[in-house]
């Protein structure tokens, strides 16, 4: 395929996520939170924050119509893993329709089960979580539990990078694992704050 070729069909993609992710929106506004996918801009920013150059495993939180799901995929050594969890059976279908690669496995869930869902798949701890799961629209007990799986499950030194409009995820995450860097991405609709927090490292040393 030529570069021309392969750039309106890139677009035609583009176009039918977009489609495919307002019906999602329409379907259930409070879970999908957005009207359209991330920009690539944002994109690039959440790639940036999470720093995957030499990560083993990564989960993606709310992958949607798979557009941050191809961006994180492309910056992901070969041979690492990607597991996403999403709870709509209908992203999940066109993830495994659009997207092959071998090192992708798409789970349909709540983000809240990670730590059953890493079991079943026998996957270790993460190098990273990128979540783009709405926690201003979610029960604030499920938000809770949902950062405290991420900080229970993520290895010493991963990352956590959620984006949001809203401040919330910052609000519930705190508690837990401290003040995040953050900044805004303003080329998206609507503007996004991404926040990345990196889990301590506890101090394993005990006195005899
Ligand atoms: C704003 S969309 C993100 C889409 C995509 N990552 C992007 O940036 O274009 C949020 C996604 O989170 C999913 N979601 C919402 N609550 C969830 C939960 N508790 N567990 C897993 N996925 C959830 C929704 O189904 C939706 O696909």
């Amino acid at each position: 395929m030529d570069n021309k070729s392969l750039a309106s069909s890139r677009t035609r993609a583009r176009e039918t996520n977009w489609q495919a992710f307002f019906a999602g929106f329409l379907r259930n506004p409070q879970e999908v939170g957005s009207v359209i996918p991330s920009s690539r801009f944002l994109e690039q920013r959440i790639l940036d924050a999470a720093d995957l150059t030499e990560a083993r495993l990564v989960v993606e939180l709310g992958p949607g119509t798979g557009g941050t799901t191809q961006a994180i995929l492309s910056s992901l050594p070969g041979d690492a893993k990607l597991l996403t969890i999403d709870m709509s059976n209908e992203f999940i279908d066109l993830l495994n329709e659009n997207i092959s690669d071998s090192r992708l496995i798409n789970h349909l869930g709540s983000a809240a089960d990670l730590s059953r869902i890493l079991k079943e798949y026998n996957l270790s701890a993460p190098d990273a979580v990128i979540s783009g799961i709405p926690f201003s629209t979610m029960p604030k007990e499920v938000g809770a539990n949902v950062v405290k799986a991420v900080r229970e499950e993520l290895r010493e030194k991963g990352r956590f990078v959620a984006y949001q409009f809203r401040g919330e995820v910052a609000t519930i995450t705190r508690p837990f694992m401290g003040e995040p860097v953050s900044s805004t991405e303003w080329r998206n609709v609507p503007p996004m704050r991404v926040y990345c927090w990196k889990k301590a490292v506890t101090n394993s040393q005990t006195s005899n």
